[in-house]
Order: C-alpha cells, then structure tokens, then sequence
C-alpha cells in the first residue's frame, strides 16, 4: 500500500478510535491507549481480535463479567461448541440451531464478525453417525453424501453471517502418533481416504460462495526440520499447497496456537517466517485458538508466587510472540484466544496428568494478566514502517 493511502486508513483509524473514545483528549488528559478495548486497538491494524465463547457462560445470569467482556473486548467471536456436528445434529435428520443462532444475533448486536468453527473433524461428531459407520448401517457412499449434506445445510444456514469457515481441523498426524510418520488421520481420512479434504473445500464454496474457507491445525506455528514425515507445518504447507494446485477453493490456514510454557515454544520471527511462506501461497492467515497453558504444580495450586509469576509471565511473552507475528504479515486477518477467562478454559478439564492451567489473558476473577497486557501493548506499540493495516482476502471460486 502506498503511503498517502495508509494515511488515509489511518486517519480513518484514528478517527474511529477518537469516536469510540468517550473521554475526549486534552492536553492534562491526553489520550490513553492503555485505556482503550483490545477491540479499538486492533482496529486501526485492520485487525479482528476474537474469542471462543461458551454459550452456557454466556447465557448465565450470574456471572455478567463473561458477557461483557466477550462484547467489549473482542470484534469477533467463534463457537467454542454449538457449531459442532454433535451440537447441531444430535439425532440424525433433527437439527438444533438455536445455541449457534444465539451467538450468531450476539455477534450481530455487538457488530462482531463470527469465525465458523467447524464442518469437518473427527472430534465431537453425533453417536448416531459414528455407531452407523461402525456397525456398517451406514455405507461409505452414504457417508460422503451425509458429510456434503452437512456441509451445505449448515453453510446455507449461516451464508452472509459467518466471516471465516474452519472447513476441515485437526487432519494431520503428529510425531507421537502410530505410525510416527507424518498422514492423514482419524475418521475421515480413515472412511473416505485424503480426497474429503478437497471434496469438502468445494461442497463448502458451493454453499457460499464469499465465505473465507480455511484448513485449521495445531502446532503448525513454525517450519521445523522442513521434512513432511515428521515436520507438521511443512506437511501442511504441501497439503494445501496440492490443494490449490487442484484448484480447490481454499483461502487460508488458520494456526491454533495451543502452546504451553513448559515446552520452550518458539521466537517471533519464526513465527512470523511461517505466516510469510503460507502467505507466499496466496492465503490468508489467522491465530484461531490460542492459549498458553501451563503446569500446575503443587506450589501453584498453594498460590505460590515463586512459582506463579514465572509461568504467568512465560504464557504473556508466548501471547506476544504469535500477536507480533501476526500483527508483521498482512495476511493475518484475525487473533482469536480460546476462551478469555481462567474460569471458563477448556485447559484444565483436558490437561489433568499432569494439571494444567493458567493458559488465558483474565484471571478467574475477570482481572487481567500480564499476557492481557503484553497483547495490549504489542497492539499499542506496532505501526509503519512495519507494521501496515491488514489485507483483505478475496475469496477463491
Ligand atoms: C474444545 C472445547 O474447548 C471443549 O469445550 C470441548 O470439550 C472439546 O473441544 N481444538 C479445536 C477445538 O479445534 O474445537 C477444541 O475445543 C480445542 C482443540
């Protein structure tokens, strides 16, 4: 982008930002970023900062802190659950919309954009299709043909009201897995071999043709040794790279950033050199689930702070990392945290040998942590040269 027209945007940025500001600036009370949501603050980057959001949390009556903040806060918001298959189709042929309805007028009234989360896993999938699979009532023809209903149903339903579709998540072995080389997993690829990936691509552009398509994926945060056999990054760049050379209608790579501050995790730059490569592709990039979790040893259980303040201040550095990343790539359309409050964080019920926790931006009593801050500032601090306003994705035929 030229320069005159990145001061545009940022005039325009800036007096969106005063307009939102309901204390106007004077010189004994000058304008304080500090101040501002994380939602004003992204905005002059073009920015979209979201969360996931429980709906039982946000419909409790007691606990308001979780609604406001998730308005507040946040410009975009993803369904942490009720956009699942097992949510939306609990017995075969009924569906029930009315939690991802919820949340899609939530969005609607707090002018947030939704990031639809998710058509194709292997996780949390209705009993009546995996049993009929199983006990073989249900045929692999019939099997694809339910997978492009499901697809199309739940794309129509929501076309125009949802900005980023996770088509298909989690398709990818890791390292620890049997066999330790690197292939397609679990139910799908299992049912209906590697082809559902592009099928699915395509039944989901059939449906709306202007929604983001996105491939979503854990640990795909940096290249590691550059193999595809136990290198999962380079593994999925050359997925979609195949992908697109099939023209499939692919849009981008959503990187979940599920870290933990035990395992040492990455620098900036290495962050940021894989949004460039994936960029380099023609796709739009985003940070769809993060979090930075941490051990919860007994003397962080006893609220030792010797033992806190290191893991607080490691799981900050960690948000910052992948917030600076994406904020250097003008591919990266959106940050989303998985979930914003260690009281309402998927950690500790999946993580419990050992205990882990500790892995979101609020505290369990809606106070900021550190990591909070860091976001903040890197939010704060970044602008031209380097850091330019977003670019806007156009959507693959
Ligand atoms: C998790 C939810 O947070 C939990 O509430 C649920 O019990 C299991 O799923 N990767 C994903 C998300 O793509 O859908 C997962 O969400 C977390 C890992």
């Amino acid at each position: 982008m030229k320069l005159r027209r990145w001061m545009a945007v940022g005039a325009v940025a800036v007096a969106t930002v005063t307009a939102l500001n309901t204390v106007p600036a004077t010189a004994s009370r000058p304008y304080d970023p500090t101040a501002q949501s994380l939602r004003t603050l992204a905005l002059r980057h073009g920015l979209q900062i979201g969360t996931a959001v429980d709906m039982a949390a946000l419909n409790n009556a007691n606990d308001p802190r979780y609604r406001q903040i998730t308005a507040t806060e946040f410009s975009s918001v993803t369904a942490e659950n009720v956009m699942k298959w097992e949510s939306l189709e609990p017995t075969r042929g009924n569906y029930d919309w009315a939690p991802a309805d919820q949340l899609i007028d939530f969005a609607k009234r707090n002018k947030q954009t939704v990031r639809g989360h998710v058509l194709v896993w292997q996780n949390q999938l209705p009993g009546w299709l995996t049993s009929g699979v199983e006990d073989g009532s249900i045929s692999k023809q019939e099997l694809r043909e339910l997978l492009r209903k499901h697809i199309t149903t739940v794309v129509s339903r929501y076309k125009g009201k949802i900005s980023q579709w996770d088509v298909v998540n989690e398709a990818v072995s890791d390292p620890w897995d049997n066999p330790p080389t690197l292939h397609y997993k679990g139910f799908w690829a299992q049912h209906l071999g590697p082809g559902y990936l592009a099928d699915a691509f395509r039944w989901a552009r059939a449906a709306d043709p202007k929604v983001l398509l996105f491939y979503n994926d854990y640990n795909i945060e940096a290249f590691g040794s550059g193999n595809p056999a136990n290198d999962k990054t380079q593994f999925v760049y050359d997925m979609v790279k195949g992908l697109l050379a099939q023209r499939v209608p692919i849009d981008g790579v959503g990187s979940q950033g599920h870290l933990g501050t035990q395992y040492g995790n990455y620098d900036t730059l290495q962050v940021t050199d894989a949004l460039k490569r994936f960029t380099a592709l023609g796709l739009a990039t985003a940070f769809t689930e993060v979090d930075v979790r941490s051990e919860m040893t007994e003397a962080v259980q006893a609220g030792d702070s010797a033992e806190i303040n290191p893991r607080l201040q490691a799981s900050a550095a960690n948000f910052s990392v992948l917030m600076k990343a994406c904020l250097a790539v003008r591919s990266c359309i959106s940050f989303t945290v998985w979930g914003f409050s260690d009281k309402h964080s998927w950690v500790p019920t999946w993580f419990d040998n050992p205990p882990e926790g500790l892995a979101t931006i609020y505290d369990e009593n809606y106070q900021p942590k550190r990591a909070y801050h860091e976001i903040k500032s890197d939010l704060i601090f970044a602008g031209p040269p380097y850091v330019l306003p977003r670019i806007t994705p156009k959507p693959r035929r």
